[in-house]
Order: C-alpha cells, then structure tokens, then sequence
C-alpha cells in the first residue's frame, strides 16, 4: 500500500498482477503463446474479469500449479529478487535485514536470501512471527520494538543489505543499522507513509548506498535486468526453491475491505481477488 503519487482519475480500475487464461493476443506480438496457455504477468486494472498485459513480462503458470498459486511471481518475487540481486548485490555470508516480512514480498525475500546463503533478520508484527519463522529466518523481531535498532546493531555489528518497504516507521531505524559506505538499503515501498533523506544525512551520519525500486519501471527501463529475473525466477521453481504460493483467495466484491486490512498492515502473505466468484 502508500501512495501512488499520481492523481488517480475515474474510471480507474486497481490491481497490477493476475493469472488467467490468454484469450487474445495483439497483432505485432512475435511468437505469441497459443491460445488458452495460462499465464501470470503484470499490466494496469488487475482487479477485473479481463486485462491486457504486455507479452513480453508474462510467464507461463507453472505446470501443475493452479492460477492462483502462480500470483506473487512477477511481482512479489520479481520485486524481493531484484531487491536481492542486481540492486541489492547479495552475496554468501552477508548480513540481510528483511523489514515486513511476513507480507507477500518480505515472505518471498526471506525465502531467497537464505537460498542465497545470507544471514537473514526479520522484522514482523508478534502475531506473524511463527510464519517467518518457519520460512527460515535466523532472526524474528517486533518490528514495533523501541530499541529495534540497537537489538539489529547489537546481534549484527552492521548490515550489509537492508529490504526496505515501511517507510516512516521504519527508515530511521534502516539507516542507522546499515554498514557504512558498504551497506545498500534497497527502497521499494512506504506502506507507513513516505520517510525522508536530506543530503547532510548521507554525507554526515548515514554514508550508505541507497537504491529505489519500482519492477514495472524496471521492467520498461532495464528489460534485459527484467528478463533475467524471469529467467532466475524459473530456474529457482524448477529447483524447489520457490514452490506454489497459497494465495487467500476471495470474491472480487470483498476487494475494498482487504485493501482496507492491508493499510492497516493486519494481513499476512498473498492475497487474491476471484472477479468470477
Ligand atoms: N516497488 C515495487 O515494485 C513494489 C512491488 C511490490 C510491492 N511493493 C510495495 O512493497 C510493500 C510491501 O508489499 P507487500 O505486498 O509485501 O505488502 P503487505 O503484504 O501488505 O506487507 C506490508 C507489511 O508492512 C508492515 N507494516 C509496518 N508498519 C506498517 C504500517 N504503519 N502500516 C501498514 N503496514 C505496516 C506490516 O507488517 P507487520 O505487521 O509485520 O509489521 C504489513 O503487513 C508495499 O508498500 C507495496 O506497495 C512495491
């Protein structure tokens, strides 16, 4: 959740990623999937019975997987995998702290950066800790814990990749954790609301690497980063790394109030809208 940052006008039709049945295919397409392939992908006005999607960032639904188990791959661990790999440059034996991570992205980048062999600290709400437990964190702690910095700092020494998509509540305590000049704070979210840098914090107390993330400008901007996401993202579901999500799948008509439970930061993982339920 957070903002856009862009007026939204009606009509205006929300949701970003679906999976479903290709039942059409636009005329320049080259090599085009055939009809009737299930696939997931990306595209505006997710929350409806049809969408468009361009055919270059679609994925194929994995073989034995069900529609629903295919959502989260093009967004929730395309986006925790950039955040690991080409942004956040990850390697064996780091220090990875993953803000949120019992949501849909935080679940998907506890999974891979422990596949990538990092150490891996977690911050969740209490209630959520057992699930990003059994994802294999090294660490769980209360993201709303007041010395939540100095437990990370105390555990650690400092860290060397930082997953952040809090925002507000949690940025202070993101840069203050994160080695200097070696640690990358990836930004990809502000679910609390926007935090802000000043040029005096980089030069003076914070000197880290600071580096935004949004995967469908990447996808525009840097197809060929996007096309090995794809390409890993397939290698690591062929290798039992990433298995079927389990999406809480409901009727597109309860739609407002799970947005409304997610601002409020009181869901956990995947959630689904069915518009045919
Ligand atoms: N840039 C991109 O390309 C991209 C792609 C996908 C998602 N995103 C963004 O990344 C963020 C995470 O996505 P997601 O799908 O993993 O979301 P999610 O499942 O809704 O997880 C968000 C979590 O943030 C935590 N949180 C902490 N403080 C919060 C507060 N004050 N208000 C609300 N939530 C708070 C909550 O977990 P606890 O209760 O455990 O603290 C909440 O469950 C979102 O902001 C989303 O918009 C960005």
């Amino acid at each position: 959740m957070g903002h856009t940052g862009e007026a939204l006008r009606p009509p205006y039709v929300a949701g970003f990623e679906a999976a479903g049945e290709i039942v059409g295919v636009g005329p320049d397409v080259e090599s085009p999937l055939p009809l009737g392939t299930h696939v997931v992908g990306a595209g505006p006005g997710a929350f409806s019975q049809y969408m468009t999607m361009p055919a270059s960032g679609v994925l194929p639904v994995p073989y034995g997987w069900s529609d629903a188990a295919a959502l989260g791959m093009v967004l929730n661990w395309a986006t925790a995998l950039a955040a690991l790999k080409p942004l956040g440059e990850t390697k064996r034996g780091e220090v990875v702290l993953v803000q949120a991570a019992a949501g849909g992205v935080g679940q998907a980048a506890v999974r891979l950066a422990r596949h990538y062999g990092a150490r891996v600290i977690a911050t969740a709400s209490p209630a959520k800790h057992h699930t990003v437990q059994a994802l294999g964190a090294d660490e769980v702690l209360d993201s709303r814990r007041p010395d939540l910095a100095e437990a990370i700092t105390r555990s650690t020494g400092g860290v060397d990749l930082v997953l952040e998509s809090v925002g507000q509540a949690t940025f202070k305590t993101s840069l203050s954790v994160t080695k200097p000049f070696t640690g990358r704070i990836v930004v990809f979210g502000a679910a609390s609301g926007d935090a802000t840098l000043t040029t005096h914090d980089l030069v003076f107390t914070h000197q880290v690497q600071i580096k935004g993330l949004h995967i469908g400008a990447l996808a525009v901007a840097a197809p060929s980063v996007y096309q090995w996401l794809l390409a890993e993202i397939e290698a690591l579901i062929a290798h039992g790394v990433y298995p079927p999500g389990t999406p809480q799948v409901h009727p597109l008509a309860e739609g407002a109030m799970l947005l409304r439970q997610l601002e409020a930061g009181e869901t956990e993982g995947k959630l689904a809208l069915d518009p045919w339920r």
